[in-house]
């Protein structure tokens, strides 16, 4: 793979975007517990993180657990919890030495969420929140629906009379990302199932079939240059 030419390709997107689907699926295949398929997920996310890091893209937002995913079976939902208690101790070993930002999307002081997760989440967020590389955003507990509703509650709070997109945007977890450009989701699955809703509305999107423990580094390069193939207006004419 030229990476060299495609890190200096100027089309390059600089927030991408991962909903991560079809663990469960790849498990299901392998005739392995659904949780193996997450484990699987979660390894492949780590490598991906790294990637994308090293591809230059400035922000990378990932779909880690919807406020529709409370929905399955507890054994599950505690497993994906502990995969995420890991996934913070890892953030906090690998991270604080490098310039990279961790940003959490989603509702981090839902008690439903293990107390060591929601301190451990603030606490990262906090650690790395001066930093000005690379932006990680876990989305965690997090819909679209609700992000706006958070963002409404909290204008109404602030007694707001109007408001503009500017405004309203500030109060995005997102709000110190920068737009988002390419959204990918795994699995076949052709939904924005709750994610990103006020953010992805010029968003590109692209579905490859492959289930997420089985996207590879060469698959995101594929994904790239389809990307940069798009001709993006944004409602205006091409010159
Ligand atoms: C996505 O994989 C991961 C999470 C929702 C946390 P799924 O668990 O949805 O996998 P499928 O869609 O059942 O295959
Ligand atoms: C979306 O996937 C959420 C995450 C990847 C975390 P789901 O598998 O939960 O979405 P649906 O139920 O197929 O729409
Ligand atoms: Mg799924």
């Amino acid at each position: 793979m030229n990476l060299e030419k495609l890190k200096a390709d100027p089309r390059m997107p600089k927030h991408i975007a991962f909903i991560v689907d079809g663990n469960g699926r790849w498990a299901k295949k392998r005739n392995m517990a659904r949780s193996m398929g997450h484990k699987a997920g979660f390894d492949n996310l780590k490598q991906q993180i790294d990637f994308v890091q090293e591809l230059g893209i400035k922000n990378l937002s990932m779909y880690c657990f919807s406020c529709e995913n409370w929905k399955r079976p507890q054994d599950e939902v505690d497993y994906l919890m502990d995969l995420f208690n890991q996934m913070l101790d890892e953030f906090k070993r690998d991270y604080l030495s490098k310039d990279i930002r961790i940003i959490i999307s989603g509702d981090m002081n839902d008690e439903r969420l293990p107390k060591v997760v929601r301190e451990k989440a603030k606490e990262i967020i906090e650690l790395t929140k001066h930093k000005t590389g690379f932006i990680v955003n876990p989305c965690i507990n997090y819909g679209g629906r609700q992000e706006i509703l958070k963002v409404a509650n909290e204008l109404l709070a602030e007694r707001a009379q109007s408001v503009d997109e500017k405004t309203f945007e500030k109060h995005l977890y997102t709000a110190e990302m920068l737009p988002l450009d390419f959204v990918i989701r795994t699995s076949g699955e052709q939904r924005l199932s709750n994610f990103l809703t006020w953010q992805s509305t010029y968003a590109e999107w692209y579905f490859p079939k492959k289930l997420w423990p089985s996207f590879t580094k060469r698959d995101l390069v594929k994904a790239l240059k389809v990307y940069m193939k798009r001709d993006r207006r944004f409602g205006a004419v091409k010159k």
